[in-house]
């Protein structure tokens, strides 16, 4: 089965936020959390549960989710929530290839701007803005990166990259 350009009556179209309203989500999202993840040392329990919550609290999250460090210069599709993800993406290729060849965030606020099947890779059509985060363990590996995107254009910007950054160093460097 691969993607379709079809929304599942589960998804519902982004709806952005301004800067302020941005904040106020992000806080009430992390608090909940640190809370759920007060003691978890489970990588995946984790991943799921910051999935679940910012998805919740932030109404632009289309697809949200991790892609994992599987070999050398290669993610595999981790723990997400939305429509079906690629599976596979060398570190050549896409957005989530880049932030984790170049170890950083990547905020692209209009995809179809980018060349297909290289600079991005189109699981899903309806993607139109996207972050992408690598995330780190303790020893400063990286371990993952972590992927939202929307189906408006510009959804993301650096107040969503301050939140999801230092989101990503508290649960996942911590241990
Ligand atoms: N946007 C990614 C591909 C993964 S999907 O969006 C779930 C990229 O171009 O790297």
């Amino acid at each position: 089965m691969s993607a379709s350009a079809e929304m599942p009556y589960f998804i519902k179209p982004s709806l952005n936020l301004g800067r302020e309203d941005k904040r106020a989500a992000y806080k009430q999202a992390l608090a909940a959390i640190y809370a759920n993840l007060e003691g978890e040392e489970d990588t995946i329990l984790k991943m799921a549960t910051v999935n679940c919550l910012l998805k919740t609290y932030l109404p632009y999250y289309y697809w949200v989710g991790f892609y994992l460090v599987s070999g050398p210069e290669r993610l595999s599709v981790g723990p997400y929530q939305g429509t079906l993800g690629c599976l596979h993406i060398d570190f050549s290729r896409g957005v989530c290839g880049r932030a984790a060849r170049e170890r950083r965030t990547q905020l692209v606020p209009d995809t179809h701007a980018l060349a297909q099947g290289t600079e991005h890779i189109a699981c899903d059509p309806n993607s139109r803005s996207e972050i992408v985060v690598p995330v780190f363990d303790g020893e400063g590996r990286l371990i993952a990166v972590f992927d939202v995107d929307s189906t408006l254009e510009e959804s993301f910007d650096e107040v969503d990259q301050a939140y999801l950054e230092g989101l990503m160093g508290r649960v996942f460097e911590a241990n």
